[in-house]
């Protein structure tokens, strides 16, 4: 989930210099806000500094982020619209994220994974054709019925993308990948299979790579959880909705990441410590790689963030990584 942000007074200060969009180019500053929330909180993964609309724009996409979120000033809404984006080659248009997951290994260490990522096609695509956050997705929507091969041409385009991104982020340093779906709960379970889980399959299948997890998250995920199983992702990442213990019933044996609701942190420390550790129990101590169920609120207090870390840790449930472990963390 989202690691680094508005939260974040150090983060605040860095903003107050620069723009959203030439923060995530600079690699002296995107690994420095990066490496904020390790310093103060040392989790086990570092998520490195960037945005799922990153790629979009090396596509040949205009993408401006205002204050109310992202902003696409050319949807894509014909065959043509389509055609006029690219696949590219990460090494070339965005080798400033190479750059920062190299520079992230050498500063973590063993302490903590580095961890890449991208948005899922289907959740590029809502971006794509709506042109920024939607409350209906009426443009997609239509698309699913009067556009078909025009929408099946641009989950495909953003299949392959977001397969070369991973590949390219994995190649720089990544030891793991996630790939963010938030829009998928916004489709039916028939829908997410016909249009969303084929573009994920493809997208995973795309990545090359070694023994490093592909960690699969969708937002509103309690419909489609069994579809997401077979989307070829080694770890499923689920949002607060769902009871961890109907997950693992679920879909057994398939390691899980999440799911606090971020919301949570916003109701005090005491909330926070009380809640963490009923989401530890809903685990059953089984592999979970314990997470928010979406990014930090801007609004959150730096003590509830700090209350989870350390709820987390002297629950006697968890176990730091063996790297962490090894370094004496
Ligand atoms: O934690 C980290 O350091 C990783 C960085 C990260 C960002 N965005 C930085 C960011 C990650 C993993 C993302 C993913 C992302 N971006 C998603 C998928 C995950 C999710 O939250 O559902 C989505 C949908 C986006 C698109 C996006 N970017 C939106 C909707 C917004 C506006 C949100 C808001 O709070 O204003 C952004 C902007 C954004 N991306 C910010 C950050 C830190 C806030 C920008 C700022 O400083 O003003």
């Amino acid at each position: 989930m989202r690691q680094a942000g508005r939260y974040l007074p150090e983060y605040r200060e860095v903003r107050r210099r620069v723009s959203f969009l030439d923060l995530c180019r600079d690699v002296d500053l995107a690994a420095e806000v990066s490496l904020q929330p390790f310093r103060r909180f040392s989790p086990d993964g570092v998520i490195f500094f960037s945005d799922i609309l990153v790629p979009v724009q090396a596509m040949g996409a205009r993408v401006e982020f205002g204050k109310e979120g992202p902003r696409l000033t050319h949807p894509v809404r014909t065959g043509d619209d389509v055609l006029r984006l690219r696949r590219f080659d990460p090494a070339g248009e965005l080798r400033f994220t190479g750059e920062i997951l190299k520079r992230l290994r050498g500063e973590v260490g063993d302490r903590a994974a580095v961890i890449g990522f991208a948005g899922a096609p289907w959740t590029l695509a809502c971006y794509l054709i709506e042109g920024g956050g939607s409350k209906s997705f009426a443009a997609i929507k239509e698309m699913m019925g009067l556009g078909q091969r025009t929408l099946e041409g641009l989950l495909n385009l953003l299949a392959d993308v977001v397969g070369d991104v991973l590949s390219f982020q994995i190649a720089s340093g990544a030891q793991a990948v996630q790939i963010f779906d938030t829009w998928a709960g916004e489709l039916t379970r028939e829908d997410y299979r016909r249009w969303a889980l084929p573009a994920t399959v493809r997208a995973i299948a795309g990545i090359r790579r070694s023994d490093q997890p592909v960690i699969l998250y969708a937002n509103g995920c309690s419909h489609i959880l069994e579809a997401m199983n077979e989307s070829g992702a080694d770890v499923l990442s689920v949002d607060w909705r769902i009871p961890l213990s109907e997950a693992r019933r679920r879909v057994p044996g398939r390691p899980l990441q999440g799911n606090l609701d971020p919301g949570i942190l916003l109701g005090g420390t005491g909330e926070v410590r009380r809640r963490v550790r009923a989401m530890l129990a809903e685990t059953g101590g089984l592999s979970h790689v314990v997470n928010l169920g979406h990014g930090v609120l801007p609004q959150t207090p730096v003590e509830s963030a700090e209350a989870f870390f350390a709820s987390v840790r002297s629950s006697g449930v968890a176990e730091t990584t063996d790297a962490a472990a090894e370094a004496g963390a």
